[in-house]
């Protein structure tokens, strides 16, 4: 099983392209089962998890042709996929290919809408919480569908003539459950109206495509989303939008070890809440034509205290990362987790670098410690994985990080972006 070996120390100086973002592409991707016509999506990052979701796609019926290509003089291996599902051919999502990424459960919603039946196995993917589906299923059922759950499996089935459009209103914020609602409400009878609906950018670059494809979708990014039904959806040409998470891991690595980035393709829009509290840690944070240029010269990092939310607020899925930066401030900061239950398992392995950490119920304290010292450590999730990568490039000596299969599942050649800028970085196979 590999491992990513760092040896920390070093700043970073130079450019970092970012690609395309995974909790888009993934979305995007299944979205192309709504229609018999081709989906070609741009910008495609190269993650464990898109090609988890291709072999998903695949067992659904869908042809799918890659064109990998360089761009930007070797600097991007963003790909352009074209995704064609002329007919469905099982309407099933097995265990075996669900049980390992959430998203593929959202299949269901275009299953459904198009076949007017689904058999999906309940989710996996990171172990961050119970991430149930109630709010899927409640969702659907007010488009008119019925919902069973048995032997592990969610079965949907849509009444005579398709689904009907609807009012549904979330309890509680959720993105899976807002794509695949607005998903299955293209090709129901009428309208349909979803209020507490999540304003991910991810949400609004979904509604983008689908509207492509001819779907009628007013008001995705912000809390209501009206979507009038249509009959059938054609094919489209839409480009994945940039990856915040990625950006902001990155901009959050820099702010930690020092030194002088361009993180390029970006756009600061996506992520103001997490990009002003770094600056608040004290780094530099300025737009440039081509991304966002972040600094840190000789000024120390400074505490400050988080709490994550659905977007616009602070990211949830930067908490950890903002968790590796604040060992090293100067004084004590406190992040408060409100979405994941579960969501804290980096903060034992950030301790074995010399992290001065406490956690009281969803609330982590954070005494800033001087220097971190390199030790080995264990990926536990996606976003907490790439949290001991950042903090080990800041640390003394030598940090290996084991389980790295995590980290592949959201960036896209993490140690090439940082190796090009300085850092020590190495993969190391057993
Ligand atoms: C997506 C992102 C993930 C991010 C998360 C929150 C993708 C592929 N993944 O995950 O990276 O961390 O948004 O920004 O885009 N919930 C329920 N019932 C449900 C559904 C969700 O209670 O039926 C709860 C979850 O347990 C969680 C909260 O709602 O506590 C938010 O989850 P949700 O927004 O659905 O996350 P995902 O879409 O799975």
């Amino acid at each position: 099983m590999d491992r990513i070996r760092i040896v920390g120390g070093n700043q970073l100086h130079g450019v970092i392209p970012i690609s395309g973002a995974k909790n888009a592409a993934l979305p995007l991707m299944i979205a192309s089962l709504l229609t018999d016509d081709t989906l070609t999506l741009e910008n495609v990052p190269h993650l464990a998890d898109v090609e988890q979701l291709i072999r998903i796609l695949g067992n659904h019926g869908a042809d799918i042709s890659v064109n990998g290509r360089r761009e930007r003089q070797g600097e991007s291996y963003a790909r352009t996929i074209h995704f064609t599902s002329r007919n469905i051919v099982s309407t099933t999502a097995p265990y075996e290919l669900v049980s390992k990424m959430r998203a593929s459960f959202w299949v269901i919603g275009p299953l459904l809408a198009r076949e007017g039946k689904a058999r999906v196995s309940l989710p996996g993917g990171c172990a961050i919480g119970t991430r149930p589906v109630d709010l899927f299923i409640e969702g659907l059922t007010a488009l008119g569908a019925n919902i069973e759950i048995d032997g592990g499996y969610v079965n949907a089935t849509a009444p005579e003539g398709g689904l009907t459009g609807g009012r549904y209103v979330f309890p509680k914020v959720s993105v899976g459950a807002t794509h695949v609602l607005m998903m299955a409400a293209t090709l129901a009878n009428g309208t349909t109206v979803i209020g507490n609906a999540a304003r991910e950018p991810e949400v609004a670059d979904l509604a983008k495509c689908l509207n492509a494809m001819g779907a009628r979708i007013t008001g995705a990014g912000t809390g209501t989303i009206t979507i009038e039904g249509v009959r059938s959806l054609s094919g489209a040409r839409h480009r994945v939008l940039p990856d915040r998470i990625e950006t902001g891991t990155y901009a959050m690595a820099v702010a930690m070890t020092g030194g002088d980035v361009i993180l390029e393709d970006t756009e600061a829009s996506l992520l103001d809440t997490a990009l002003e509290a770094i600056r608040r840690a004290g780094a530099e944070i300025s737009e440039t034509n081509s991304g966002i240029r972040v600094v840190r010269n000789g000024a120390g990092i400074r505490p400050v205290d988080i709490v994550t939310d659905p977007f616009p607020g602070f990211p949830t899925d930067l908490q950890a990362q903002f968790m590796g930066l604040m060992t090293k401030s100067s004084g004590v900061s406190h992040i408060t987790e409100t979405i994941f239950e579960n969501r804290f398992m980096h903060v034992q392995e950030l301790a074995r670098l010399g992290a001065k950490i406490s956690l009281s119920g969803q609330t982590a304290k954070i005494e800033g410690v001087g220097r971190l010292k390199g030790a080995p450590v264990m990926a536990t999730d996606l976003r907490a994985s790439v949290s001991l990568v950042i903090a080990g490039l800041a640390a003394e000596g030598e940090t290996m990080v084991s389980r790295v299969y995590h980290l592949d599942r959201g960036f896209e050649r993490l140690e090439e972006k940082l190796t090009r800028c300085g850092a020590h970085v190495e993969r190391v196979s057993d």
